[in-house]
């Protein structure tokens, strides 16, 4: 069979678990968020669990900075069908922080780091 160089360099470089679309890759994107997902040389990283008994798989992993980047990627995760999570530490037992399953969109915490304080006077 004949492929497309353009198929066969969308296939290479989203080389993608059964069940991730590209589609939210380039939502995702699209929105300016980095991200990280099934064949990017830098999701072995980013998708590595703490216990290595509990290797989930996510679709896509996300790093937001402010609450509404957070609001947007659940609205586009909604839309295309897949279950959000939140990672933190990343220090849970059976790997929640990577959605306890395979597939699932993990917003993770760790450049979420503003604060803001309202003072009562
Ligand atoms: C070897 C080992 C020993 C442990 N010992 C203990 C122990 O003695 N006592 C104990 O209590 N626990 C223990 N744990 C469990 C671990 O400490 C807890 O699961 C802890 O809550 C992990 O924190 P985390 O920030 O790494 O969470 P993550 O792994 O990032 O996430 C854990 C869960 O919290 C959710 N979550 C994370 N961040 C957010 C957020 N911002 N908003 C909403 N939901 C969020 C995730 O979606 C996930 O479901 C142990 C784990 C391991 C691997
Ligand atoms: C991961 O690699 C992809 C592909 O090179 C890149 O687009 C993305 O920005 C990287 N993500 C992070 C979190 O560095
Ligand atoms: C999750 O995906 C990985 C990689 O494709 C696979 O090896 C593993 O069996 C899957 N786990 C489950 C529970 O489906
Ligand atoms: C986190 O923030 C730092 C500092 O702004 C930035 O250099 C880094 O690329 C961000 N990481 C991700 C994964 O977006």
């Amino acid at each position: 069979m004949l492929l497309a160089p353009s198929l066969i360099f969308l296939l290479a470089s989203h080389s993608l678990l059964p069940g991730v679309s590209a589609d939210v890759i380039s939502d995702l994107s699209g929105k300016g968020f980095t991200v990280s997902y099934p064949g990017a040389s830098n999701y072995t990283t980013a998708s590595q669990p703490f216990n290595f008994r509990y290797a989930y798989k996510p679709a896509v992993i996300t790093y937001p900075t402010t609450i509404d980047q957070v609001s947007q990627i659940v609205k586009v995760a909604k839309a295309d069908g897949y279950n959000v999570v939140a990672r933190s530490g990343g220090h849970s037992y059976v790997a929640n922080g990577l959605g306890g399953k395979n597939g699932s969109i993990v917003i993770d915490m760790q450049n979420f780091t503003r604060r803001a304080m309202q003072c009562q006077m």
